[in-house]
């Protein structure tokens, strides 16, 4: 029997009570597929390791878990610790040490979920968002110098490569490809910035000429947050750069009805180095140890590693038992207007796995 190796990683905040329940429900769906069973080790790793030993993990940290399959993370930072401290120290050391430069964050109404936008249904938003992840205007490039004098200054600049830009091209093509309706959202700003977003939108010109299968338009960024809000069904595979993706990642979950929800994967699509898969929450603190996270948020998640670790079956089971319990209100956490638990969202996937007969 394949037995995957999954890096559990739980973090902060809710990260622990999500991952809890993750690891549940995918070892509850192993056992119903019968066809693979999950390996998880569990990291400590996040603020309270850095409060006991200055860093957010270990030196080898990424040595440690380099040889997983996949990596299930939960969420980072926390009230009381700069989040620059622990987003760089943990989640984005791992996505930069481990080239995870593809994002990806699908966005779609579940059944029984409600988009604050009226008429929006699964009919026509059913987005996917590829975020360029590691570089642009989040590379980490920049500095302060002469702090805390009247000419303190301070850059973070943005840094885009051709390798960069057109890796990231080529994967929003290809996921296009992927889809029905073959359609891609090229987002720019190359009216405003005119060195580095010029190159991107030349970039992906050249790129769209390996997929002539593929439609595609472009779109400036400012622009493209009406576009998401008032003609919803007109777009479908969206890429952008690491701060716009970041921005409108937001936008799409909260029309998609509740962050809670809303999964993402970090993925190093040649395999050299394990992907990453978290719900896009983070962590939480106000509801922590309440037992009201909503958990669909990783269940989602789950599929998407389901699907990266080539068990489509799995994530297609997975996904139905998930629709099945969105659609039941007495199900709902907080964040999407009801009063259920962690526990019972849970235990009602679990038995919708269970039961799933197709
Ligand atoms: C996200 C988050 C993170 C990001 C933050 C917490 C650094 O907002 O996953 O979108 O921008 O990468
Ligand atoms: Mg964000």
């Amino acid at each position: 029997m394949k037995t995957y190796k999954i890096a559990a990683i739980p973090g902060d905040g809710i990260g622990g009570e999500v991952i809890a329940a993750g690891v549940e429900v995918l070892n509850a769906l192993a056992a119903r597929e019968g066809s693979f069973k999950f390996d998880f080790t569990h990291y400590d790793w996040g603020t309270d390791y850095y409060k006991k030993h200055g860093i957010m993990m270990p030196a080898d940290g990424n040595d440690q878990i380099r040889h997983s399959d996949a990596i299930f993370f939960g969420a980072v930072g926390a009230p009381d610790v700069p989040d620059h401290i622990t987003l760089w120290g943990l989640r984005l050391a791992i996505c930069q040490g481990f080239d995870q430069y593809a994002n990806v964050r699908p966005i779609r109404i579940l059944p029984g979920i409600e988009s604050p936008l009226r008429n929006a249904t699964d009919k026509n938003l059913d987005w996917v968002i590829v975020r360029e992840n590691s570089e642009g205007e989040y590379a980490g490039v920049g500095g302060r110098a002469h702090r805390g004098h009247p000419e303190e200054v301070a850059t973070d600049v943005a840094m885009f490569t051709r390798t960069g830009v057109a890796r990231i091209m080529r994967f929003a093509f290809a996921l296009a490809r992927s889809r029905p309706r073959k359609f891609l959202t090229v987002v720019t700003k190359s009216n405003a910035q005119r060195h580095a977003m010029v190159m991107w939108d030349e970039i992906a010109l050249e790129v769209s000429k390996e997929f002539s299968d593929v439609k595609w338009d472009k779109m400036l960024v400012d622009a493209m947050t009406m576009r998401m809000v008032m003609r919803p069904e007109t777009l479908d595979t969206i890429v952008a750069t690491n701060l716009h993706a970041d921005i409108l990642s937001d936008l799409a979950a909260a029309l998609g009805g509740s962050l809670g929800i809303a999964p993402t994967a970090n993925l190093n699509p040649e395999r050299k180095y394990p992907s990453m898969f978290e719900p896009i929450h983070g962590s939480a603190f106000d509801i922590v140890g309440k037992g009201i996270a909503n958990p669909l948020g990783t269940f989602w998640t789950a599929t998407m590693m389901l699907d990266h670790l080539g068990e489509k079956a799995g994530s297609a089971r997975l996904m139905r038992a998930i629709e099945r319990v969105t659609a039941d209100k007495s199900l709902h956490t907080p964040d999407l207007g009801g009063k259920a638990k962690t526990v019972a969202v849970t235990k009602a996937v679990i038995e919708a796995v269970v039961g799933d007969n197709r």
